[in-house]
C-alpha cells in the first residue's frame, strides 16, 4: 500500500478549511493507503502560543481527528512531538536546504507579515520540519490543501538533493490535492485562505462552532458586489460566491457543474442559506462523536501512546539510515 502522511498544526480550532482540504481525504485513504496522521505541535510554535491553550488544542484536534473518522485500529495517529525523531531529521535537512529556497515559501512571507515581532528562526526553517515529517516515513503520498503545494515541492527538492549525494535514502513523495475545496476561502475576505488563526473570527468556522454561530457567519459572508448578482462559478470574477459554491459541493458531496443551474435564477441569499444549512449538516454528526471522545481522557492517552510507538519505531528507522550515510559514528 501507498504510504501516506499528513497533520494540522494545533495553533486554533481546526476549521472547515482544514477539514474540507485535508482531513475529509485522510478519512477515505484509511483502507487503500497506509496511512499516519499527527497533529504538528512542533509546527505551532513557530508562532507564539499559550502553553495552556496549545496543550487543549492539541487534545481537541485529537478527539476530531477521531470523530472526523481516522481509525487508530488502521492509521497511525500520534502527536509530533511525541516522536522525537521529527527534531532530529529536520536538524539534518537544515544542513541540505538554501536559505534562498526557504526566503521563498509564500507562507513565511505571509506569516512573518502577520507576526512582524516575532519572525523566529522556526518559522523561516518550517518548511524542512515538515520536509522531515514526510521523508521520515517513505511518504508516496501527502494529502495537503493548496496551501501547502509548495512546502512539499521543496520537500522533494530536498529529498532529491540528498538523495543525489548519498543514494536512494529518501521515497519522493508526491501531492495529493482535492479538486473541489483546496482552498477554502475567508468568508470575510475570499480572496485570502480561510486560517483557524485569523484575527478576525467571522473569517473561519471551526468544527466545533455552534450551529446558530455556524449558519450566522456563512449568512454574513461577503457576496460579490459587481454589477450582476448572478450565481455561477469563477474564482476571480467571482470570489465569494465560489466559495461558497465549494463550500455547499464539499458539505454535499455534489459537484459544482450539478449545482450552479439550481441557482441560476435564484439570489445570494438562497446561495447563503443552502450552503449554512449544508454546513450545519455536516458538521452535526462530527460536532457529536467529538464530545464522547474530549471527555474519555484514558482512550485519548492510549490513542497517543499507540500512536507514537508505531510512528517512532518507523522513524528511528529512517533516522538511523541518515546519520550513517552523513558520517556519525554510532552510539555504542
Ligand atoms: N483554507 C483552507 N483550504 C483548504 N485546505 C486548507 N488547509 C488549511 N487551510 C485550508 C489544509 O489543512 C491542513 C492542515 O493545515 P495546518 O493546520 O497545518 O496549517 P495551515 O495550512 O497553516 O492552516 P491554517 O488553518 O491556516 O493554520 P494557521 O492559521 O495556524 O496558519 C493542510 O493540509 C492545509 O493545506
Amino acid at each position: 500500500k501507498p504510504i501516506v502522511l499528513s497533520g494540522c498544526q494545533p495553533s486554533g480550532q481546526l476549521s472547515i478549511g482544514n477539514y474540507i482540504g485535508a482531513l475529509r481525504q485522510w478519512v477515505n485513504m484509511q483502507d487503500s493507503h497506509d496511512c499516519r496522521f499527527m497533529l504538528v505541535d512542533l509546527h505551532a510554535i513557530t508562532v507564539r502560543q499559550d502553553p495552556e491553550k496549545l496543550r487543549q488544542a492539541t487534545l481537541d484536534g485529537l478527539a476530531l481527528y477521531l470523530a472526523c473518522g481516522l481509525d487508530p485500529e488502521r492509521s497511525v495517529v500520534f502527536v509530533q512531538s511525541h516522536v522525537p525523531e521529527h527534531a532530529q531529521l529536520a536538524w539534518v535537512l537544515n544542513c541540505y536546504t538554501q536559505m534562498g529556497e526557504l526566503s521563498r515559501m509564500t507562507q513565511f512571507k505571509d506569516k512573518s507579515d502577520r507576526h512582524s515581532n516575532n519572525v523566529n528562526a522556526g518559522l523561516f526553517t518550517y518548511p524542512t520540519l515538515m520536509a522531515a515529517d514526510i521523508l521520515m516515513y517513505q511518504a508516496n503520498q501527502v494529502p495537503v490543501g493548496n496551501d501547502q503545494k509548495q512546502h512539499l515541492e521543496l520537500a522533494r527538492d530536498v529529498a532529491t538533493r540528498f538523495n543525489n549525494i548519498y543514494g536512494d535514502v529518501f521515497t519522493i513523495p508526491d501531492p495529493f490535492i482535492p479538486e473541489v475545496g483546496a482552498r477554502v476561502m475567508s468568508l470575510q475576505d475570499p480572496l485570502k485562505k480561510m486560517s483557524k488563526s485569523d484575527d478576525n473570527p467571522n473569517n473561519f468556522i471551526g468544527l466545533l462552532e455552534d450551529p446558530k454561530k455556524v449558519s450566522k457567519k456563512l449568512k454574513r459572508a461577503v457576496t460579490d458586489s459587481d454589477e450582476q448578482a448572478r450565481i455561477f462559478f469563477d474564482v476571480e470574477e467571482k470570489p465569494g460566491v465560489s466559495n461558497l459554491l465549494s463550500i455547499l459541493s464539499a458539505a454535499t458531496g455534489r459537484t459544482i457543474a450539478d449545482l450552479v443551474p439550481e441557482y441560476e435564477d435564484k439570489m445570494y441569499g438562497h446561495l447563503k442559506t443552502d450552503t449554512a444549512d449544508a454546513v450545519v449538516a455536516m458538521l452535526e454528526p462530527i460536532q457529536q462523536r467529538y464530545q464522547d471522545y474530549r471527555s474519555d481522557m484514558a482512550f485519548l492517552n492510549q490513542v497517543m501512546a499507540k500512536g507514537a510507538e508505531a510512528a517512532s519505531a518507523h522513524a528511528a528507522q529512517t533516522l538511523q539510515q541518515v546519520y550513517d550515510v552523513v558520517g556519525f559514528v554510532p552510539r555504542p
